[in-house]
């Protein structure tokens, strides 16, 4: 198989893949894709229409990404919809839609078209073992689920949603337990993925380590 510049990062809901991917676009010029995001705008559409065929177009044709080093923003006809996917709700209703079979097929063209050869970064659940099979580099983050709902819960502090910490830590289990054991591309590592936990890692040790890799397998 033709290994294609891609760098695959995958794992757990607030495993740090977002932050890694963002940092590895920024310094290296890579495009990013969050697939995760896509999944959530998917599900947000989805309470407006329930044509798949007509959102995965709306998706294609009317939404605009800006990748910034902090965040990734997502406009929908000038109105910046960024917040409104950030939700434990969306994110709930995003899981349930993932696990269809023609969901997930009407984003994997989507996801494909985000490539160019100058390189990429994929942040998702199935990055390494589905969309692009063929990265030259894949990771799988992981992260106890303790630490991954207290990286949460900040993060959806900072944007003004109140949050309750058990209650966190109980979605986040039981997302992870339905995205790691559904039929269709489950979470779960690819066999030449490099495991990285970081449960007890900053993401500045993360970084250092990923660098190491990405100039093993990329210069
Ligand atoms: O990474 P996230 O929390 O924003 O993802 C939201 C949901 O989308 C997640 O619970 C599962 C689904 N998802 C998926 O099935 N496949 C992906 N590649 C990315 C996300």
């Amino acid at each position: 198989m033709k290994k294609i510049n891609v760098i695959t990062v995958d794992g757990p809901s607030a495993s740090g893949k977002g932050e890694l991917s963002r940092k590895i676009a920024f310094d290296y010029r890579f495009k990013i894709l969050d697939s995760g995001l896509l999944y959530r705008l998917f599900a947000y559409l989805h309470k407006k229409n329930s044509d798949y065929e007509e959102i995965a177009d709306k998706i294609k044709n009317e939404i605009i990404f800006q990748s910034k080093r902090e965040a990734i923003y997502v406009f929908d006809q000038n109105n910046d919809i960024t917040n409104k996917l950030r939700t434990e709700e969306i994110a709930k209703e995003a899981s349930k839609l993932s696990s269809r079979d023609n969901v997930r097929k009407s984003l994997f063209d989507i996801q494909r078209s985000f490539y160019n050869d100058k390189g990429l970064v994929a942040d998702g659940r199935d990055m390494g073992t589905v969309v692009f099979k063929d990265a030259k580099l894949k990771i799988f983050l992981l992260a106890s689920s303790k630490v991954r709902a207290k990286r949460r819960y900040l993060e959806l502090q900072n944007l003004g949603q109140e949050v309750n910490m058990p209650a966190l830590i109980d979605d986040i289990e039981k997302r992870d337990l339905k995205d790691s054991t559904r039929k269709l591309s489950p979470l779960t590592p690819a066999d030449d993925a490099y495991v990285i936990d970081s449960s007890n890692m900053s993401l500045e040790e993360v970084y250092s380590y990923t660098k190491k890799l990405i100039n093993k397998e990329f210069i």
